[in-house]
C-alpha cells in the first residue's frame, strides 16, 4: 500500500520537455493501425488492468495490457527536473490520448479513470485529455517499472504514473489541483461513460443545482472524489473511509469546521491523512459546501 499524498507532486513546476524530434508531429501518427492486445489473463504485476466500455469484451470483465505493448506505442522522450528524485530525470511517455485512440473502445466511452494501488483514483475526460495532454511515464532513465523504485526515493511510483505538465500543454498552469491530475501507483483504468459512472451527482437532490453549487461539483469531482466516494455510491477514491454523510453532515451544520478542514487537516488533526488544500478561496470552498448540500438554483 502506498500511504502517501500525492500532493507531493503538486509543487513542481520545473518540468523540461526534451523535444527530441517534433512531438507534436509524431502524436499525430495513426494509432488505429496499432491497436493495444488486450489479454484475457495477468501475465505480471506491471500489465496495465482495463475495465469498462472495451469493445467484444462482456461488461464487468477485466483485461490486461503488457508494459512492452504500452512501449511499443509511439513513445516521447521528456525531461522531468526535480520530480521523483532531485535533479533532471529522463522519462520515456505514452500520450493518455495515445493509449486511448489504441484501445477498442465499446458505444459511450468518452471518460478514463484511473485507480491507484492505494484506491486513489483520477478522472480524464476526453476534452481534458485534449487540452492538458496528460501522459502516462514508462521508463525513468531508461528503467521500467520492473526496475523501480528509482534511485533516490523511497516510495514505488509502479506500476504507472500518470502525469500533466506545463511545458507539454500550457493550459495544465491554469488546474486548479493539478497534483489530482499526476497520480502515481496507477493499476487499473476504466473506459467509462462520464453521465453514467456520475449520474448520482446530476439526478434527484444535484439535479437543478445552483450556480455555485455546479462549481463546487466540478471542484469535487476533479478533487476531492480522487480519495472520496460521492453520494450514492458515485464515483470516487476509497482512501477516505469517511462516508460522504459525514462530510454533507460537517458541510451543512458545521461549515467553519469543514472549510478549515478542507484547507489545513493536519492542522485540525494531527496525523490526517487528507491532503491540504490551502489554496481554496472562501468562494471556492462556499460552492464545495453548497455542491454536497445539494443548494438548489432558483
Ligand atoms: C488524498 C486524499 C484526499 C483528498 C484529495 C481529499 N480528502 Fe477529505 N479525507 C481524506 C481522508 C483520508 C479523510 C479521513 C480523515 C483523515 O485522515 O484526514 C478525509 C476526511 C475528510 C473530511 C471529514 C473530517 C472529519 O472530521 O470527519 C472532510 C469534511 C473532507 N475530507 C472533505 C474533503 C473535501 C471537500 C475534499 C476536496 C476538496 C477532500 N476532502 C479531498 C482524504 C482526502
Amino acid at each position: 500500500m502506498i500511504v502517501c499524498s500525492k500532493c507531493r507532486f503538486g509543487g513542481l513546476s520545473s518540468f523540461k520537455a526534451l523535444s527530441l524530434g517534433l512531438m507534436g508531429l509524431i502524436a499525430w501518427v495513426d494509432l488505429a493501425r496499432a491497436g493495444l492486445p488486450l489479454h484475457a489473463e495477468r501475465s505480471s504485476p506491471f500489465d496495465l488492468t482495463v475495465t469498462g466500455r472495451l469493445e467484444g469484451v462482456p461488461a464487468g470483465t477485466a483485461r490486461y495490457v503488457r508494459w512492452a505493448d504500452l512501449r511499443a506505442l509511439p513513445t516521447h522522450r521528456l525531461v522531468l527536473d526535480g520530480e521523483f528524485v532531485k535533479g533532471e530525470q529522463v522519462m520515456t511517455v505514452v500520450y493518455l490520448s495515445d493509449v486511448w485512440n489504441a484501445l477498442p473502445k465499446a458505444k459511450g466511452a468518452d471518460t478514463v479513470l484511473a485507480t491507484c494501488t492505494d484506491g486513489y483514483t483520477s478522472v480524464y475526460t476526453q476534452p481534458f485529455m485534449a487540452e492538458n495532454r496528460p501522459f502516462v511515464i514508462l521508463e525513468i532513465n531508461g528503467a521500467g517499472p520492473d526496475a523501480w523504485p528509482p534511485p533516490g526515493i523511497t516510495y514505488n511510483p509502479g506500476p504507472y504514473v500518470i502525469f500533466v505538465s506545463t511545458k507539454v500543454a500550457s493550459t495544465v498552469g491554469t488546474l486548479l489541483d493539478v497534483g489530482h491530475k499526476r497520480p502515481w501507483g496507477v493499476a487499473a483504468i476504466e473506459l467509462a461513460n462520464f453521465d453514467e459512472r456520475y449520474a448520482a451527482i446530476h439526478s434527484g437532490r444535484w439535479s437543478r443545482l445552483s450556480g455555485r453549487a455546479s462549481e463546487g461539483r466540478q471542484i469535487w469531482i476533479n478533487s476531492c472524489a480522487s480519495c472520496h466516494q460521492g453520494p450514492g455510491g458515485v464515483f470516487g477514491g476509497t482512501k477516505s473511509d469517511r462516508p460522504f454523510e459525514v462530510l454533507a453532515a460537517h458541510a451543512g451544520y458545521n461549515q467553519a469546521y469543514f472549510k478549515r478542514y478542507v484547507r489545513d487537516p493536519q492542522g485540525v488533526v494531527a496525523g490526517a491523512k487528507m491532503e491540504a488544500h490551502p489554496h481554496y478561496s472562501e468562494g471556492q470552498l462556499d460552492a464545495l459546501i453548497a455542491f454536497i448540500t445539494a443548494e438548489p438554483g432558483s
